[in-house]
């Protein structure tokens, strides 16, 4: 998977082109990963599996679902989260933009309580309230956040829960792999210089969300209770890592592995400002929040 290709890959550019609506070329891309996103983002190695163990937790501890509740997953994928959540509930609402990730979803998680849907999030009629709505690693990709969350947050019943997770802006995991090596400046050289190559005109849309703008955005739209918390924790350092420093060898995972689920846990249970400064270490982070019940 290239760079270009990457749906995990940093912002190419922070502005999206005009000429095109960026979510058109986003969709093409996560079509085109959607056969092997889920295996290389969550299961394929040691490490990504530490990563699912994390969101797993922090999704489930703050979603709270009870059996009877219809909740609605903003961006499912391949259906990774579907799965893991629809048992818990009476009901789960899937939309995605891009069809070819919903029909993995069918295959991995389609269940008789789940209903999926092909829709951009931007669109997606909300006619309805939902007892939790929540999304893994979605919103970023979204052109115009605010206006977008702020529906869903809207959608929210009273009594119902919001959790939003997302890549952290300000973090030693930002900037990894974008360190250069004489291989790469070479290849840039040849490809921009001597085949005269121009820079991609349409850019992989995604915005890295500031924790503390998403969290007031919850309490302006009624939530209470909001919580900024660590998801993916530790430090880039594994050589096994994609998009890491090339430090610990790989028989070496497991006890640094230890160390930063113990560091996450210890995070996870700092007071407010604390957690928000040990964001620096989160990979990814996430918002909740209640909206008290009537
Ligand atoms: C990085 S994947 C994450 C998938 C899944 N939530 C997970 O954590 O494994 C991002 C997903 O968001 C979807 N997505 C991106 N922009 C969207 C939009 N505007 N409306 C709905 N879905 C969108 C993509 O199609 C893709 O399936």
């Amino acid at each position: 998977m290239t760079d270009k290709m990457n749906p995990e890959a940093p912002p190419a550019q922070r502005q999206p082109a005009t000429a095109i609506i960026p979510h058109r070329h986003n969709k093409r891309i996560f079509d085109d990963a959607s056969s092997y996103y889920q295996q290389q983002r969550w299961f394929k190695t040691r490490l990504t599996r530490y990563e699912y163990a994390l969101t797993r937790t922090v999704l489930l501890q703050e979603l709270t679902s009870d059996p009877g509740e219809h909740v609605l997953e903003i961006g499912c994928g391949p259906g990774t989260w579907t799965r893991e959540v629809a048992p818990l509930v009476e009901r789960l609402t899937a939309v995605d933009i891009s069809d070819e990730m919903i029909r993995q979803a069918r295959g991995y998680a389609g269940a008789g309580n789940v209903t999926f849907v092909h829709s951009d999030a931007a669109q997606f009629p909300l006619e309805q309230t939902y007892d939790a709505v929540f999304s893994v690693r979605v919103v970023e990709y979204f052109e115009d956040w605010k206006s977008v969350i702020s529906r869903y947050l809207d959608a929210v019943a009273p009594g119902g829960r919001a959790v939003i997770i997302t890549k952290t802006p300000i973090s030693v995991y930002r900037g990894t792999g974008r360190y250069l090596t004489v291989g790469r400046l070479a290849r840039r050289f040849l490809r921009r210089v001597l085949a005269r190559e121009q820079p991609d005109e349409h850019p992989f849309w995604q915005v890295y969300l500031p924790p503390t703008e998403l969290a007031q955005l919850f309490s302006e739209h009624g939530l209470q209770q909001v919580k900024v918390r660590p998801v993916i924790y530790g430090l880039p350092i594994f050589m096994r890592g994609t998009k890491q420093y090339p430090i610990v060898p790989g028989p070496l995972e497991p006890f640094f592995l230890i160390l930063f689920a113990l560091a996450w846990r210890l995070a996870n249970a700092l007071p407010a400002p604390l957690r928000l400064a040990s964001l620096l270490f989160s990979e990814s982070y996430a918002v909740s929040g209640v909206r008290p019940p009537t």
